[in-house]
């Protein structure tokens, strides 16, 4: 059974990878949290499927607990639900010692982690992800937050959890687009540091798209134990950890072109990476991701948008340093690098083909 451990300034902690983990996951916060009293969060989605096994698992291990049910999706990331989470901390007299337990995708982990990070201004926090972007992404490395009016993920924290559980046996009730969209940070950890799992996905792509568990464990610890390596070594995204936005330059322009809603975001990410495979310059590079993205059911352009618009758009976002664009521009399958150069034509191109597919 994969178990990981993750380094952090506020201590080490440790990621469970395995089918039926949610059925430890009492036992494990045991050891891993002070406290007794538990505030499960989650959605209704999740909470229909998995909340009672939660709350059973977390009871048998002597936790008392209760179970915060939110909306499901990107808009439940707002103001108004962590004021809603902060009430029902209250009403559960929720002290310092009390523990948030984040079962559900990225939406519910960044949502009850900042939850976590303010109450009492800091309390201990397990991360229970339940769709394969939050395994491999979003439950690990300690970074919480809401959107705003203005933004997306513009209030925030970092607050690392005690703990990570991960029940491979929760993707099998994922719908098929949001498994696929996962998908995308998978190959993006293969490109940015992992040749193998990148060979892998290329070779079992089949077995991979019909979620077998047997590999599911291997690809989820993979990505677990490539991200671990990167947060250990640059916890606040001081440079290194930047490498994690490989494809995202380009997905975050599209995602804001389309309003949040044409692409899930692992499918803006997915036609980001083979922009990405653009940048580096390398025709053999650029066709063997497209290959696997597009074999993979995701998407590899951004059709009808206008290149020129998503460039602008990409030039205002948040991580842009004196109006250039540092990009991460992969050198080979398994090594990217943050900010390497790109020329203005193959800049350019890769705009283009983020909206055409193939370079012209
Ligand atoms: N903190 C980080 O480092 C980090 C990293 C990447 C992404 N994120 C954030 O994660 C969010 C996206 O997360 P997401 O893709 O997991 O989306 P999500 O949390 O909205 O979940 C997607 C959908 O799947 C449903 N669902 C979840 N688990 C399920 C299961 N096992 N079975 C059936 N349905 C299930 C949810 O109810 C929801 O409808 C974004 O807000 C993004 O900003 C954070
Ligand atoms: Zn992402």
């Amino acid at each position: 059974m994969p178990v990981i451990r993750v380094t952090s300034s506020s201590g080490p902690y440790s990621v469970t990878i395995t089918p039926g983990a949610i059925g430890r996951l009492g036992a494990l916060a045991r050891r891993a949290v002070r406290g007794r009293t538990a505030v499960v969060v989650t959605d209704v989605h999740v909470a229909r499927l998995w909340g009672r096994a939660a709350l059973d698992s977390l009871a048998d291990a002597g936790f008392s607990g209760r179970m915060a049910v939110l909306p499901a999706g990107e808009e439940t990331k707002a103001p108004r639900f962590l004021e809603s989470l902060w009430s029902e901390l209250a009403e559960a007299k929720a002290g310092r010692d009390a523990v948030v337990v984040a079962l559900g995708g990225g939406v519910v982990g960044d949502l009850a982690g900042f939850a976590a990070a303010t109450w009492n201004r800091g309390i201990d926090l397990v991360q229970v992800p339940t769709t394969l972007l939050a395994m491999v992404d979003a439950s690990v490395g300690g970074k919480t937050g809401i959107n705003l009016p203005a933004g997306k993920n513009l209030a925030g924290a970092f607050h690392q959890p005690r703990l990570v559980v991960a029940d491979l046996d929760t993707l099998k009730t994922l719908p098929e687009r949001e498994y696929r969209a996962g998908l995308a940070e998978v190959v993006k950890y293969g490109m940015i540091g992992d040749a193998g799992l990148f060979g892998f996905l290329e070779k079992r792509r089949d077995a991979v798209v019909a979620r077998e568990p047997g590999l599911m464990a291997e690809v989820v610890a993979r990505c677990v134990a490539h991200k671990a390596r990167v947060v250990a070594r640059d916890e606040r995204e001081a440079g290194l950890r930047m490498v994690l936005n490989l494809g995202h330059t380009f997905g975050h322009a599209i995602e804001a072109a389309t309003r949040y809603r044409r692409y899930l975001h692992g499918e803006a990410v997915a036609i980001g990476l083979c922009a990405a495979g653009v940048l580096s310059g390398d025709r053999a590079l650029e066709g063997r991701v497209r290959a696997l993205v597009t074999g993979l059911g995701l998407p590899d352009r951004a059709k009808g948008l206008d290149p020129r618009k998503l460039r602008v758009l990409a030039g205002s976002d948040k991580k842009v340093r004196a109006g250039r664009i540092r990009y991460v521009v992969p050198v080979r399958i398994g090594l990217a690098r943050v900010g390497g150069m790109v020329s203005a034509r193959l800049e350019s191109e890769a705009w283009e083909a983020a909206v055409r597919g193939t370079r012209v």
